[in-house]
């Protein structure tokens, strides 16, 4: 089986879907592995490093997806300029695909796989199992992100984070709220309180609480009887009217008093709930700043733009996207982990070996023999047919 890592063309992405400790362990599986030329250049993985561990460099990209069986990604699919092709229609027919793509919004690229019968794999929806935590890419890269939103948060900041106390006075230590304590939103209590902030956060899923408070921030809670926000597989759902009306007011004190506004709040296939209205915003003190992660999937905050950094009355609202991109070395390691360990779990022989009773890989293929087979992904692109 070829297998094959095209380099990543969006721009901003640094990131690539194998290093070449990876390759060494897809290609003692048996698996034939090409590389794009330059694809490991911007997490600084030379070509030669790629070659050392086993793979054959490729030129030319067309090439590349012509010859693989299956494809391993970062991004979905999108349109090469350079090349005058959607890298989809790259894909050789009834090869296999790969990538972090978020399947319920790329109606235009799941339309592409189907025509060209592509068995179609999201790691986004690889089910967070005991088994597959290591093919857990979510986790991995909302990690990085999480860490990363803090370390823009005290750049922007005009404040020392920590408690100092100088001959020149005493600083008290910046005060960093979190909205949204999943795997982001814990990794950037934990980086805040290194950097000394004073730090609170808040979640839907109460039974968050212990882990926040386990990481020495304080947890403030929505007084509520019923189990609100707890969806599904540990994720959130909707709340009420009345609880997103409580929600609201106890956000809106405690913002007011924060220097650095982390949220992260995501519900898996909906957009991202509005967290910090406008006037929420107006109340809090100028030089504060706002780092919206739920920037790519609508913001939490009603001023966001995404990709953008917007200043509301000297309040930073930071939507920047792709933050895991920032850090290529380590996301590219982990994320390269995570997909050979999806790959090789399932071609165990160095071939593709599609076990449709086993829950890892049906519950992340979304598109095969030229339908759509995951049902979210179904209902969020109800009119794509073959
Ligand atoms: P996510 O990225 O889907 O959402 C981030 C956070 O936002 C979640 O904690 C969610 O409860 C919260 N949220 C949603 N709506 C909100 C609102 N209106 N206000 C405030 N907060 C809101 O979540 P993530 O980080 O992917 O984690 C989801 C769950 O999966 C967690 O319970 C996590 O511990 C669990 N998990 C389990 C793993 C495993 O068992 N292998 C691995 C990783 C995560």
């Amino acid at each position: 089986m070829i297998v094959a890592i095209p380099k990543e063309i969006l721009p901003g992405e640094n990131r690539v879907a194998a290093i070449p400790a990876t390759v060494r362990e897809l290609v003692k599986t048996g698996m034939e592995v090409i590389i794009e030329a330059g694809a490991g250049e911007k997490s600084f993985f030379s070509d030669d490093s790629y070659k050392e561990a086993g793979a054959t460099i490729e030129k030319d990209a067309k090439s590349l997806y012509a010859k693989a069986d299956m494809v391993l990604k970062v991004n979905h699919p999108i349109y090469n300029d350079t090349l005058k092709m959607h890298e989809a229609e790259m894909l050789k027919d009834g090869s296999a695909f790969v990538s972090l793509i978020q399947s319920t919004r790329e109606k235009e690229v799941v339309e592409k796989l189907i025509k060209k019968k592509i068995t179609g794999f999201s790691m986004h929806l690889i089910p967070r199992t005991t088994l597959a935590q290591k093919m857990d890419a979510l986790s991995s890269q909302s990690n990085i992100a999480g860490y990363k939103a803090v370390l823009i948060g005290a750049a922007h900041l005009g404040k020392y984070m920590p408690l100092l106390m100088t001959a020149a006075g005493t600083i008290p230590p910046a005060k960093v709220l979190i909205l949204g304590a999943g795997v982001a939103g814990l990794q950037a209590i934990a980086t805040a309180k290194r950097l000394g902030a004073q730090v609170e956060a808040f979640d839907v899923r109460p039974v968050v609480k212990e882990q926040v408070e386990s990481l020495g921030a304080k947890f403030v809670e929505v007084v509520s009887d019923s189990d609100e926000g707890i969806g599904e597989g540990g994720y959130a759902k909707e709340t009420s009217d009345e609880y997103k009306q409580k929600q609201q007011a106890l956000i809106k004190e405690h913002i007011a008093k924060s220097d650095i506004v982390i949220t992260t709040a995501l519900i898996p296939g909906r957009p991202a709930p509005l967290l910090i209205p406008k006037d929420m915003v107006e109340g809090m003190k100028p030089g504060s700043v706002i780092i919206d992660l739920a920037a790519e999937n609508g913001g939490n905050c009603e001023l966001t733009k995404a990709g953008e950094i917007v200043n509301h009355n000297a309040v930073l609202i930071d939507g920047r996207l792709n933050l895991p991109g920032t850090m290529p070395i380590h996301a590219s390691q982990l994320y390269a982990k995570n997909i050979t360990s999806f790959v090789t779990y399932m071609c165990p022989e160095g071939k593709l070996n599609l076990d449709m009773e086993d829950e890892i890989i049906s519950g992340a293929m979304f598109t095969h023999n030229g339908e759509i087979v995951n049902e979210m992904t179904k209902e969020a692109l109800k009119s794509v047919s073959a």
